[in-house]
């Protein structure tokens, strides 16, 4: 705790008002114009009112070091305590230079490539005046119908925990007062990833198991990392909105992990109390959501319209504000915008900084590491680099928006390089274009919905025929950049609109085909595993997407990724995931159809969690544990060769696993545990070792207590969930 700052604190909260507090706490919104009319309606002069009158403590979707500025001088210049405005933006994966989307950046299992991607978006954010981030979103997400898993690091709380914290050390650095840095905001706290049926906004109903084990630990992980602010969220747990729950955000979040930060609640989401019937208006809304300990009202003015009175009246304790306040001052205090208020605000910087060089290598870099190789037939891929003829098939191959994804908001349309473009750097072959059928009917935007094209065929003629004559063809199909994030929920998890058809037609006639997805979200694709020798998942790379996927089709970056969230077989299997539990029937005893199963299709999943192939081939043998019986405070020593089998080098994550056999709440069938990086030489073999401590072995039981159980426990080891390697051991 720094006691300077403390100190610094308590003395500004002596000199103010109610209504001085109550205006620190509302986050006002900016929408981009500072001289375009107020977000209630009136012109400017109104924002400006309610700057001037100290109602504002933070303002969002305000950009670029001059219009901060203008805001920041009147928050500085003309209130009475001249308090400076934070300002929050959603950097989600890069600013201006995107990155991959943040579920691909998961599935580079990178994380100081996550950690460095991260600091690029600071980098540029912070060089525009924006000094906080709403990220990360570190939901877990298990349901690929919710449109937003393509925001968090997929479904599992280990792999989820240590992206979390990299991305909250690349934001934030080591100095949050340094002027490259960004404070963080771990979000939505909580459970929002388990909306029911994947539908947005929707109400969530877990148990406590679940909500200890799955989706908290990414939260306290985050906690941990030093995260400065928490974003509370939209749905509800358990019956009760968690904007307003105190179990959340008093007791778990400020209580026993003793965040000292400040929570923001999402847009308007104390308002929308009201909606689901929690709260019977704004004053009653207001009132739960303080007590709750939601510190700052975004966007909602709920606060200050209510607020003030609510604490005259009695019914809300002062001490309520003073402890949102501190907790809002002190992260301004320690992003030094008490000692510069513009040190954000350099215009010569904001040009130097963003799209440099530099930051177009990291993320190139980024995207590489993100591609997935699902499957590689025949060793179709990588493709030969002269004297072939390739055609190139896909709306999406050319589409220069849809590979910077929905959360492109301080980045312009357009500027991704395009896999077409990419491609056509590699001179070698012929390379024959052939857009097909669009994916979308017209352009849209982060606000609307995406109008899909389900019936226009035309281009298909012209896509067979290019098939026809070539020796191998690569089809770029997937997701419009919008159909995922926020409020793209979807039911259907196949190729959208008539892509599927476009893919089957062009295989009868050339089944040498390379499908390159590009998706928010896992995909339901049977029909392309069962038929296409070669697929690559390629996401939303961001900026650089075209030259990451021509680098790695033509063999120049061997690909290393693995998969951080279950392919499902059908949409039927969501929600699908690696670490289920095994229930009372798991296998087909006795050849009848009374075991845990579907009648029509099977079980596993279509690509497994940790799945990703390689150009070369690894192989593990010899695990071997230091001991077999272990007491709780001992180290489990686990040890594995991997070797490099085939004939390049290659990059393979060595994944650990777990399965506790018997517990008092029951346990998964596998837990991911630890993972190490390697690069291998052809024809090498690295030992990798791992340590097993009580942190990896324990539990939360139902009263959300971690515990240990002595008993038997298994351990895996392989190149994906689905392991190769297995041994014992005993706790006692
Ligand atoms: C709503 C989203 O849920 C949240 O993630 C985002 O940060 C805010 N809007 C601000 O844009």
């Amino acid at each position: 705790m720094n006691t300077e700052i403390d100190k610094k604190v308590d003395s500004l909260l002596k000199l103010m008002t109610i209504e001085e507090k109550v205006g620190q706490m509302n986050q006002y919104n900016g929408f981009w114009d500072v001289t375009g009319p107020a977000p209630e309606g009136g012109s400017a002069e109104k924002k400006y009112e309610h700057l001037r009158n100290g109602w504002v403590g933070s303002m969002l979707t305000v950009r670029g070091a001059k219009e901060v500025r203008a805001v920041q001088k009147i928050a500085v210049e003309e209130t009475r305590l001249g308090i400076p405005l934070i300002i929050g933006f959603d950097v989600i994966h890069g600013y201006k230079t995107l990155s991959p989307i943040p579920l691909a950046e998961a599935a580079s299992w990178d994380l100081k490539a996550i950690e460095k991607s991260a600091s690029v978006a600071a980098a540029e954010a912070s060089a525009s005046g924006i000094n906080w981030t709403f990220g990360p979103m570190v939901d877990i997400g298990r349901d690929a119908r919710w449109g937003r898993v393509m925001e968090g690091a997929g479904e599992d709380p280990f792999l989820g925990s240590l992206i979390a914290q990299a991305r909250v050390k690349g934001f934030q650095g080591d100095d949050l007062s340094a002027v490259n840095t960004i404070a963080a905001c771990a979000k939505h706290f909580a459970a929002y990833g388990f909306a029911e049926a994947g539908k947005e906004y929707n109400t969530v109903d877990i148990g406590t198991s679940t909500l200890h084990n799955i989706v908290l630990p990414p939260f306290k992980a985050a906690a941990e990392a030093g995260v400065r602010t928490f974003m509370n969220s939209f749905n509800e747990l358990n019956g009760v909105p968690v904007t307003g729950s105190s179990y959340l955000q008093r007791d778990i979040l400020k209580g026993e992990w003793g965040f000292n930060g400040f929570v923001v609640s999402d847009w308007a989401s104390i308002n929308e109390m009201i909606s689901w019937g929690h709260a019977k208006d704004k004053r009653e809304a207001a009132k739960i959501a303080a007590i709750a300990g939601s510190d700052m009202d975004m966007e909602g003015n709920v606060y200050v319209e209510e607020l003030a009175q609510l604490v005259k009246d009695g019914v809300v304790e002062e001490a309520i504000l003073d402890d949102a306040v501190s907790r809002i001052l002190k992260v301004k205090f320690e992003l030094g915008l008490f000692d510069d208020p513009y040190k954000y605000c350099d215009e010569t910087r904001e040009k130097e900084v963003i799209g440099s060089k530099k930051h177009r290598e990291a993320v190139l870099d980024m995207a590489k590491k993100s591609i997935v190789l699902l499957k590689n037939k025949n060793n179709l891929l990588p493709l030969k680099k002269e004297g072939q003829k390739i055609a190139l098939i896909g709306a999406l191959a050319s589409d220069k928006s849809s590979p910077l994804g929905s959360w492109r908001i301080a980045s312009d349309d357009e500027t991704a390089v395009s896999v077409l473009e990419g491609m056509q750097k590699y001179t070698g072959n012929s390379l024959n274009y052939v857009k097909g059928p669009d994916v979308a009917l017209e352009t849209t935007t982060f606000l609307h919905e995406v109008k899909l094209n389900t019936t226009d065929t035309s281009g298909l003629e012209e896509a067979i025929n290019a098939a026809k004559s070539s020796d191998v063809v690569v089809m770029v199909l997937g997701e419009y950049g919008f159909q995922t994030g926020e409020g793209r929920s979807r039911t259907n998890l196949q190729l959208p609109g008539v892509q599927q058809e476009l893919l089957e037609a062009v295989y009868k006639v050339n089944p040498n085909i390379v499908l390159v997805l590009n998706n928010g979200r896992p995909l339901a694709i049977s029909w392309a595993d069962e038929h296409i020798p070669a697929i690559v998942e390629a996401w939303q790379l961001g900026t650089e997407t075209g030259n990451a996927v021509a680098e790695v089709l033509y063999g120049d970056y061997n690909p290393s990724g693995k998969l951080p969230m279950t392919f499902p077989r059908n949409v039927g299997q969501v929600p699908i995931y690696y670490n289920y539990k095994n229930t009372g029937r798991p296998v087909d005893k006795d050849d009848n159809v009374f075991w845990s199963h579907y009648v029509d299709v099977d079980k596993t999943p279509l690509y497994p969690f940790g799945h990703g192939l390689s150009y070369t081939s690894f192989e593990y043998s010899d695990l071997k544990l230091n001991a077999s019986t272990f007491s709780v405070n001992d180290d489990v020593q686990v040890s594995v060769t991997v070797t490099n089998t085939g004939k390049v080098e290659g990059k393979e994550v060595v994944q650990l696993y777990i399965r506790d056999l018997v517990g008092s709440i029951t346990r998964p069938v596998k837990e991911l545990k630890a993972f190490e990086m390697v690069t291998l030489q052809p024809g090498v073999s690295k030992t990798v070792n791992f340590v097993l401590n009580k942190e990896a072995l324990g539990f939360y039981n139902n009263d959300g207590k971690y515990v240990i159980e002595p008993g038997d426990f298994k351990v895996f080891l392989g190149g994906s969930s689905d392991t190769v390697l297995e041994a014992d051991f005993t706790l006692e």
